[in-house]
């Protein structure tokens, strides 16, 4: 049998492919191609079912079922006395090869925000030191597995209608419980909006609280999922504020901008550098925010990680009717949860609320359900105060080790006591961006400092996650980190 068909009626559409089988799929693509590139002109006349087929050599049926469908997808109509033709009305739509080298519609400068931020949020692989990966004794571990089947399997968790926008009922409890005994924050259940993580909640609030021609304060350096936020949302209205050993400078704010509509902070574990936000300096900002009218919004990102002493209270338990307060699990639990939450006044609950139901409805029904369980039945707490144990001995490891492999004078660590990852500064005539590359190609995971800060104001340095990865392979991956650096300054 010959591999192809006998030569068509239709010279447009070359012959079929027998060896590729679906004759009939290929005989519709190949005729909405021809129409689409110009091979079929519209109102031309096909050939009856009965030639088409005998010039292909398939069965009759097969055409017929093409036409029809191609009739119903509007490539082609059926006129009584002439039989089927290209259908006249796609005279004028622009045809596949006449658009080539045409220009594209012009895109917002949001677009153009957006396409440059991509590549910057590419996860890294799950090696030293890749920032809140949760291998070995950091991953929830069988209670997690356990609620997850028994919830799916039946009762809340199992598939359902849509649920609510501000989230499923009993883990907003849940949350608001936790929040309140765990860090001072003062809400109901009501105030709570369950968010995939902070970084929608962060984009909430901008969509919430920012006006036309509203500024906002953003600590100096930062979090680039805020920074590139708003340099997308709100460009040209984005106010670097510098952070000192006290967090925010808001005197700086102050004669930078004062009348910035609200400021995104970091108080508990100014990130990247990872110093707390002092009282006088919480308070000053309070005072900004109530004189001024503007709002603050809180990225309480992992202050349950703190290694001497307990975790500093929130500030928006000390004024919680100006602070939009976030939090996320995927520094406890793990990332690809996509879980986290905003506890918001009650005068914006609504807005909140509706934002979030425009921009995906609501977060998965079953991990909500099985995430309100984990909480109400004690594991939340149990795990944290496991990977509060865990990650204190891979920060100590981690930083004994460190010291030891890196080239003095060219890298150093940025004492801090909390969180999940520390920041290695590097000398200034050091390409941060270069080293985390190379140190990739090495199996080093590490994140550049200078792009969190402002342009022009950035200095060398990388960030680097605890983990919980074993001693020897943090050890090797120390090594490799070191020889990137030092051929870096060479
Ligand atoms: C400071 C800070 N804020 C927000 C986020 C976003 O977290 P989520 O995964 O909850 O979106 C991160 C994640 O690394 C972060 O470091």
């Amino acid at each position: 049998m010959p591999r192809t068909a006998k030569t068509p009626q239709i010279p447009a559409i070359g012959p079929l492919d027998r060896s590729a089988g679906a004759l009939g799929r290929q005989l519709a693509q190949k005729l909405r191609d021809a129409v689409k590139g110009g091979g079929l002109q519209p109102g031309e006349s096909l050939p009856s079912t009965r030639a088409l087929a005998e010039s292909l050599g398939i069965a009759r049926g097969t055409v017929v079922q093409v036409y029809e469908q191609l009739m119903a997808e509007g490539f082609l109509v059926s006129c009584p006395g002439v039989g089927t033709q290209v259908a006249p009305s796609l005279a004028g739509v622009p045809r596949k090869g006449a658009a080539r080298g045409m220009p594209l519609p012009p895109l917002p400068p949001a677009a153009e925000a957006f396409a440059r931020v991509a590549s910057q949020f590419t996860p890294l692989p799950p090696v030293p030191f890749a920032v809140s990966v949760p291998v070995g004794m950091a991953a929830p571990g069988l209670a997690w597995r356990r609620l997850g089947n028994r919830i799916r399997a039946h009762g809340a968790g199992a598939p359902g209608g849509y649920g609510d926008p501000q989230g499923a009922l009993p883990l907003r409890e849940a949350i608001a419980d936790y929040v309140r005994r765990s860090r001072s924050v003062h809400c109901g259940a009501e105030q709570v909006i369950v968010a995939t993580g902070t970084q929608q909640g962060l984009f909430l609030a901008c969509m919430v609280l920012l006006g036309q021609d509203d500024c906002a304060w953003v600590e100096n350096p930062a979090y680039l999922g805020i920074t590139a936020l708003l340099d997308a949302l709100a460009p040209g209205r984005m106010v670097r504020v510098p952070v000192d050993e006290e967090g925010i400078d808001v005197a700086a704010g102050l004669r930078l901008c004062p009348g910035a509509r609200a400021a995104f902070v970091t108080p508990s574990h100014q990130y990247p550098l990872g110093m707390p936000m002092g009282m006088a300096r919480r308070n000053a900002l309070l005072d900004w925010a109530r004189a001024r009218s503007a709002w603050i919004v809180e990225d309480d990102y992992d202050s349950e990680l703190r290694y001497t002493g307990h975790p500093f209270p929130s500030l928006q338990g000390l004024d919680p009717g100006r602070v939009v307060y976030l939090g996320t699990f995927s520094k406890i639990l793990f990332p690809s949860l996509r879980l986290g939450y905003a506890v918001v006044p009650p005068a914006l609950v609504q807005a909140f609320r509706g934002a979030r139901a425009l921009m995906d409805r609501h977060p998965p029904s079953a991990d909500q359900h099985v995430l309100a369980a984990f909480i109400a039945e004690g594991h939340l707490d149990r795990h944290i105060r496991r990977i509060r144990g865990v990650y204190a001995q891979s920060r100590a490891q981690l930083l004994q080790i460190l010291q030891e492999a890196l080239p003095g004078g060219l890298a150093w660590l940025q004492p801090s006591d909390q969180g999940m990852h520390c920041v290695l500064w590097l000398a200034p005539r050091i390409d941060d961006r270069a080293v985390a590359l190379q140190a990739v190609r090495a199996g080093v995971a590490v994140r550049p400092l200078s792009p969190m800060y402002a342009p022009g104001s950035g200095r060398p340095g990388l960030v680097l996650g605890l983990g919980a990865f074993p001693a020897e392979q943090v050890a090797e991956a120390a090594r490799r980190l070191a020889a990137v650096i030092a051929a870096a300054a060479a």
